[in-house]
């Protein structure tokens, strides 16, 4: 049993930021991250093209970002919220930056600004095009000079610890009072109380077979929220970004950024016909969802398996001086940036939906808040503007931290159950746990991609019951290890995405159903 005042689950820029804020101002309160894995590795880290903020009023404004923001959201943003957040950024970026990030600025001295889809003008601030490293490389120091956090990297949240584990019946409302967590060195299951706790658990990337997201990305939070019982809101908008390099296999696929498209990148077909000008007049610089949706379009027109950045009429010069990993990640692939076009297709990327949140950060279960990519905050509507992500987590950080300044939750409860897993044995059953999470991560490639209809998603739901019911029989009889339970947690993410799609009747953003 660990007793602690704050859990923090994730060690993203979310999670690192808010226990930052947290933590110096309150010395006295111990705080405790849990991070599976390495406590670098996140989506964050791999974050390229920048953080969007408006730093030149000369040029930019608020009223220009707010409406990029809305356009691309496609009717479906919350205003208050788009106006709320894009306010605040710039205090929020300072705030990073006074922390000890780095970013780029030009040769007089200025930040260096890029240019993303949807956005109207240069507003993205960046480190090169490995702007998620440099963040978490900052944050972390900044945390590990802080006595009152304990890190706890390669521990796993399995379950969120509410009334339903502590034997109440006929409870009102729910709290939440920590988590069970395995060390996943010793195989053992700790009970982590906690006043407050945040998710700061990241994206769902992984659900699908072929995306942009690190193997951390399996949507753990979501899941641990839903069967808590949070409210979850707005899944059918899974981001698929245009523009992953293109790899014949499954797993994750780098990204070339959509700042590249910003520098000047063109995409082709492999006629080399630029065929962005005739679905938008934004053309390579449209929004994520037109960009995907455009070259699915022209890939199932001709039967190809990718389209093509061309980017061998810019300065190469230039380019390598921006885009140093991406260069050199082609390079890697015997792609010269500089002769050769770079074969890309769209892969998942973000989730715009997740836990659904107020402007403090408040779930719907009391003492549980969520921040960052696993929340649904009402930014992003039906498609997250380009480089937003990252700055809804540095505002949401804040707000979550100002709320519990004012308001300190207390522990109302004595005696927490240690978790239990009497009749259970090591499973030996690996396969059944690899093979069905091939089938769900296909599942979702070819039923519920980038375009969809009733008919597939139907289908879909019926093929991921019997998942499931596969899985859950494995973990009633099961210890419970990570990849169990990341598969469990995937296959309630699919469940939501695909429920909450079949009850989507009009197409917005990043949903397309042929049947609407
Ligand atoms: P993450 O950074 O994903 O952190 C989640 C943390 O939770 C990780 O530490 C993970 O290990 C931990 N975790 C998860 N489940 C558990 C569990 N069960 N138990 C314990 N720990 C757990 N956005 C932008 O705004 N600008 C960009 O330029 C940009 N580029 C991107 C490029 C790539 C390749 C990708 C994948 C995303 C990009 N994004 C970008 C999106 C952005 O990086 C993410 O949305 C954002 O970093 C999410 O931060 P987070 O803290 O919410 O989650
Ligand atoms: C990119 O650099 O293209 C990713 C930006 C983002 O996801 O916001």
């Amino acid at each position: 049993m660990i007793e602690t005042n704050i859990l923090v689950i994730g060690s993203g820029v979310a999670g690192l930021t808010f226990t930052v804020k947290m933590a110096e101002r309150f010395p006295e309160r111990r705080i405790t991250i849990v991070t599976k894995g390495d406590e670098e590795e996140s989506n964050t880290k791999y974050a390229q093209g920048g953080i969007a903020v408006v730093l030149d009023d000369k040029k930019d404004s608020f009223t220009k970002h707010i409406q990029d923001t809305l356009i691309a959201g496609d009717g479906l943003c919350d205003v208050e919220v788009v106006e709320m957040v894009i306010k605040e950024g710039p205090k929020r970026f300072k705030e990073l930056m006074l922390w000890g990030t780095n970013f780029d600025v030009d040769n007089k001295g200025n930040l260096d600004l890029g240019k993303e889809g949807g956005h109207s003008e240069y507003r993205v601030v960046h480190h090169k095009d490995i702007t998620g490293l440099e963040i978490e490389r900052a944050l972390l120091q900044r945390v590990h000079q802080l006595k009152n956090v304990t890190m706890l990297p390669h521990h796993f949240a399995i379950d969120l610890i509410t009334e339903h584990h502590l034997a109440i019946s006929n409870f009102k409302s729910i709290s939440c009072y920590g988590a069970y967590v395995l060390n996943q060195n010793s195989g053992k299951i700790l009970t982590v109380k906690a006043s407050s706790t945040l998710l700061a658990s990241g994206g769902i990337g992984r659900v699908y077979g072929h995306t942009t997201n690190p193997i951390i990305a399996t949507g753990d939070g979501i899941a641990m929220a839903y069967r808590a019982k949070a409210k979850i809101k707005d899944m059918e908008f899974v981001q698929f970004h245009p523009t992953a390099l293109y790899n014949a296999e499954e797993g994750t696929s780098f990204l070339i950024s959509e700042a590249v498209r910003g520098f000047g990148a063109i995409l082709r077909n492999k006629k080399g016909y630029r065929f962005m000008l005739d679905y938008d007049e934004r053309a390579e610089l449209a929004s994520r969802d037109i960009v995907s949706q455009s070259i699915d379009r022209e890939l199932k027109k001709s039967g190809n398996s990718c389209v093509y950045l061309d980017c061998t009429h810019l300065d190469i010069t230039v380019f390598k001086s921006h885009f140093p990993n991406i260069y050199k990640k082609c390079l890697e692939q015997h792609i010269d940036v500089e002769t050769d076009w770079i074969p890309v297709v769209p892969a998942s990327h973000y989730l715009c939906g997740g836990i659904d949140i107020d402007k403090n950060g408040k779930t719907s279960i009391s003492n549980l808040f969520a921040c960052g990519e696993c929340t649904r905050t009402g930014l992003h509507g039906a498609n997250r503007l380009a480089s937003n992500s990252l700055l809804e987590a540095l505002v949401y950080a804040h707000n979550i931290f100002n709320y519990l300044v004012v308001n300190a939750p207390t522990l109302n409860v004595s005696k927490i159950p240690e978790w239990n897993d009497e009749g259970t044995c090591i499973t030996k059953e690996h396969i059944l746990i690899q093979h069905n999470l091939k089938q769900l991560q296909a599942l979702m490639r070819d039923y519920v991609g980038i375009v969809r209809s009733d008919n597939l998603l139907t289908k879909a739901i019926n093929h991921l019951d019997l998942i499931y019911n596969e899985v859950e029989e494995l973990y009633k009889k099961a210890k419970v290890n990570t990849t169990l339970c990341e598969l469990r947690n995937m296959i309630n993410v699919a469940h939501l995405i695909i429920s909450q799609s079949l009850l989507r009747k009009k197409n917005k953003g990043g949903y397309f159903n042929i049947d609407n």
